[in-house]
C-alpha cells in the first residue's frame, strides 16, 4: 500500500509535555492491563439502580455485553440526580434559533417537561420495549422526546430532519414504529421546511404507524389526520406529574440510529443503555475536561450521533450547560457562530471541518468582529481536518490559546475512540492527527491480509478490543453485524484508512469503502444510486465522490438513460429533484453526467472504480475484466465535453 508518511508532520516532544503524556499513558495502560478494576471505577460516572454482576461478558463475540445485569435509567441520570444534588436551577439548555429567538431551560424545567411528555406517551399506550421515531428539528422538544422515551424504556430512533420521505419510510419500516414525533415545520436559512408534510408522504409508504405527535414550531397550517395525528401541546397533562423512570437493563437498547453502509439499506445501529452512557460521559470528561460552570456548544444536529451523544446525553449526564442552535452557520451572516459564542460566552466549542472550511472562505473579518476570548477548548469531528484548516481554527478562532480536540469516532462507536484528552494529560498536538486512543481502545493498522503494517504505512483501522460504548448489534440483522464489521479482520473494522506515525500518533486518511463523507455526513454511494434508478428514466448509474475543498467530497453521478429517452437539460434537473424529494437535500449529486454506457465486468457489475479513476484523471487500474472497454473512452469524452463547456 502507498506510503503515507508525507502527510505526517514530525514534532519533537517538548519537555513540558512529557509529564502530560506520561500521565495519559499511565491511565491508558491501566485501562488495557486492568480493564475490570478500571471500569468498576469509571462506570460510577453514572448512577445505577442496581450494580452490575460482571463488567464484561465476552463469551459470545462479537456480541459483547458490558455491565451485565446492571440496572439504570438514562433520563434519571440526565435529570433526577442533578435535581437532587443542587443543580435544580442550573441551566441545562440554551436554545437559540436562526432569527435570534432564545429559550433557556433549567434542569428543573427540563425535568418538569420530560415528566409531562413521558406521561403523555404512557397515556397513548407507549410502553417499555416499544420503538418510536423522532423526526424533529433542533428545538427543545427533540431532547425532551428523547429523554421521555428513555424514561419509560421505549427505544427511540431519531431521523435527521433533513431526510426525505423514502429515507424516513425505510427507517419506520425497519423499526416497525407505531409512533412518529414531528413538528409542523422549521426554518433553514430563512426558508420554511414543511416537516409534517414530509412525514405524511413517508407514512404513506409504511403500515405500522398509528399515531403522529406534532409539535408546533412555526405555526404552519398542517393537515391533521383524524384519529392519527395529535398536537403535542394537547397531550400534556395538567398539574404536577412524576413518571417513575423504568429500571432498564444495562444491555437494553437506548436508541437505534440508522447510518449508511455499503448496500442500499441503511444499518440500524443499536446502542445500549449502560455501556453507552458510561462511554459518552467519560469520553466527554476525558477529552474536553469541562468545568462545572462552562458553557458547551456542540454545533452538530441532534439527528446525528454527534448530537445524540454530545448535545444531549453526555452534557446532561455531566450536569453541564449546553447550547442548542437551530439554524444555518452562515445565516443571516457568516458571523452567526461567533456572534453566539460572544453573546453566550461559550467556553467549549465543537464543530466539523466542513463548517470551518466554509467560514474560512469568508475571511477573518467575521470572527475578528467578535470577542471570542471565552473560548478555552475547540473541538472537531466528522472528517479528517486539513492541517491548514486546523491552524486557522487554532489561530483565528482560538487566539492560539485553545487546544484543538480532533475527535475520531463513528455512529457505531457511540463516542470518541481516538482523541487528545485534556483531563488525562494533553500530549503535544499535531495538526490533522486525532492523536491517541481513549482508554480501553486498542487501535491497530492492518494490511489487506490482516497483518499489522509498519509505522508510517497506510492501512485499515481496526479496534481490537470491545469498549463500553460499542454498539450492541444491527437492528434485525445480527448476521450483517458480524459480516460487515468482524469477518474481514477478526476485530472491529472501522472502514477507514489510517496511519500511525513514529511517535504513535494516529492520522485518519478517509474511508476505505463505498461510503462518502459529504460535509461530514456519511452517505452510501449505493443508496444514492438506488434513488436515482428509482426515477424510472434511468437504466444504469454509477455514483462516487470527488475531492472538494469545502465539503470534503462532492457527489458525482454518471447516468445511462433508458432507451428512447430524449437527452436534454431538464432530465438532470428532474433527477436532482427526485433525489431531493426521496432521500433529502444532502444526497443531491453535485454533478450528473449522461453517457450511453458504463464500464462493466463480464458478469454485469458496473465498475464504479473505473469511472471514478477516469473522471479524476487517474490511471483506472486493472481493466482486464472489463466487458465493454469502449465505455471508458465514452466517459472520457463526456468529461472532455463538460470541461469545454465549463471553459465557455
Ligand atoms: C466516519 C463516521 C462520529 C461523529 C460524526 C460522524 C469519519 C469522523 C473523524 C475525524 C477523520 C473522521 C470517519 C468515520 N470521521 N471523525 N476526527 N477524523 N475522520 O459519524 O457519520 O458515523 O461517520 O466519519 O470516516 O468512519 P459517522
Amino acid at each position: 500500500m502507498e506510503d503515507a508518511s508525507d502527510r505526517i508532520i514530525s514534532l519533537p516532544v517538548e519537555d513540558r509535555y512529557h509529564t502530560a503524556l506520561q500521565s495519559y499513558k499511565k491511565i491508558y495502560n491501566e485501562s488495557i492491563e486492568e480493564p475490570v478494576s478500571f471500569w468498576e471505577r469509571e462506570a460510577n460516572v453514572i448512577d445505577w439502580f442496581r450494580k452490575w454482576e460482571k463488567v464484561l461478558d465476552d463469551s459470545n463475540p462479537p456480541f459483547y455485553r458490558w455491565f451485565v445485569s446492571g440496572k439504570l435509567n438514562a433520563s434519571y441520570n440526565a435529570l433526577d440526580r442533578h435535581i437532587q444534588t443542587g443543580k435544580r436551577n442550573k441551566v441545562a439548555f440554551i436554545w437559540v434559533a436562526e432569527n435570534g429567538d432564545e429559550k433557556i431551560v433549567s434542569y428543573d424545567g427540563l425535568y418538569y417537561r420530560v415528566n409531562k411528555f413521558a406521561k403523555a406517551l404512557l397515556d397513548l399506550g407507549i410502553k417499555k420495549g416499544d420503538r418510536i421515531i423522532i423526526y424533529l428539528p433542533m428545538i427543545l422538544e427533540a431532547p425532551i422526546a428523547m429523554l421521555a422515551a428513555s424514561r419509560i424504556g421505549a427505544a427511540f430512533s431519531f431521523v435527521f430532519a433533513g431526510f426525505g420521505p423514502s429515507a424516513i419510510a425505510e427507517r419506520i419500516n425497519d423499526s416497525k414504529a407505531k409512533l412518529v414525533i414531528t413538528a409542523d415545520g422549521s426554518y433553514r436559512a430563512g426558508k420554511v421546511i414543511k416537516l409534517k408534510e414530509i412525514v405524511d408522504s413517508a407514512i404513506a409508504e409504511t403500515s405500522s404507524v398509528t399515531t403522529v405527535i406534532v409539535a408546533k414550531r412555526i405555526g404552519l397550517e398542517v393537515q391533521m389526520q383524524e384519529g392519527r395525528d395529535l398536537w403535542w401541546d394537547d397531550l400534556i397533562p395538567r398539574g404536577s406529574t412524576y413518571v417513575r423512570p423504568e429500571e432498564m437493563d444495562a444491555n437494553d437498547p437506548l436508541f437505534i440510529l440508522y447510518t449508511s453502509g455499503t448496500t442500499g439499506k441503511p444499518k440500524g445501529v443499536v446502542h445500549s443503555t449502560g455501556g453507552y452512557s458510561v462511554w459518552v460521559a467519560n469520553t466527554m470528561k476525558w477529552a474536553f475536561d469541562p468545568k462545572d460552570d462552562d458553557r458547551w456548544w456542540c454545533a452538530a444536529d441532534i439527528g446525528w450521533i454527534t448530537g445524540h451523544s454530545y448535545i444531549v446525553f453526555a452534557p446532561l449526564f455531566l450536569g453541564l450547560t449546553s447550547i442548542i442552535y437551530e439554524g444555518a452557520i452562515t445565516y443571516p451572516a457568516p458571523d452567526r457562530l461567533w456572534e453566539i459564542v460572544e453573546k453566550y460566552r461559550v467556553n467549549l466549542f465543537y464543530t466539523s471541518p466542513t463548517a470551518i472550511r466554509t467560514l474560512i472562505r469568508y475571511g477573518k473579518k467575521y470572527p475578528e468582529d467578535h470577542d471570542l476570548k471565552s473560548l478555552r477548548v475547540l473541538g472537531t469531528v466528522g472528517e479528517p481536518i486539513n492541517p491548514a484548516v486546523w491552524k486557522w481554527y487554532f489561530e483565528v478562532i482560538g487566539g492560539s490559546r485553545t487546544p484543538i480536540i480532533d475527535t475520531y469516532w463513528q455512529t457505531e462507536t457511540g463516542g470518541f475512540v481516538l482523541s487528545p484528552s485534556i483531563a488525562l494529560g494533553l500530549a503535544p498536538l499535531k495538526p490533522g492527527s486525532a492523536t491517541f486512543p481513549m482508554p480501553g481502545i486498542v487501535p491497530k493498522i492492518l494490511d489487506e491480509n490482516g497483518n499489522e503494517v509498519k509505522d508510517g504505512k497506510k492501512g485499515f483501522l481496526v479496534l481490537n478490543k470491545p469498549w463500553p460504548g460499542m454498539f450492541l448489534t444491527l437492528n434485525n440483522e445480527p448476521d450483517r453485524f458480524k459480516e460487515v464489521y468482524f469477518n474481514r479482520f477478526n476485530a472491529y473494522y472501522s472502514g477507514d484508512y489510517a496511519v500511525k506515525d513514529n511517535d504513535g500518533y494516529f492520522w485518519l486518511l478517509g474511508r476505505a469503502d463505498e461510503i462518502l463523507k459529504v460535509s461530514g455526513h456519511r452517505l452510501g454511494t449505493i443508496e444514492i444510486e438506488d434513488a436515482i434508478i428509482s426515477s424510472n428514466d434511468v437504466a444504469e448509474v454509477a455514483v462516487f465522490g470527488r475531492p472538494d475543498e469545502v465539503k470534503g467530497e462532492a457527489i458525482i453521478a454518471f447516468v445511462v438513460l433508458k432507451q428512447g429517452f430524449d437527452i436534454s437539460g431538464d432530465i438532470i434537473y428532474s433527477l436532482r429533484q427526485h433525489v431531493r424529494e426521496t432521500l433529502g437535500p444532502i444526497y443531491v449529486p453535485d454533478e450528473i453526467h449522461l453517457v450511453n454506457a458504463l464500464p462493466k465486468t463480464r458478469s454485469g457489475k458496473i465498475m464504479r472504480r473505473v469511472v471514478k479513476a477516469v473522471f479524476l484523471n487517474e490511471v483506472p487500474g486493472d481493466i482486464s475484466t472489463l466487458e465493454n472497454s469502449a465505455s471508458v473512452e465514452e466517459i472520457r469524452q463526456a468529461i472532455e465535453l463538460v470541461k469545454k463547456e465549463a471553459l465557455r
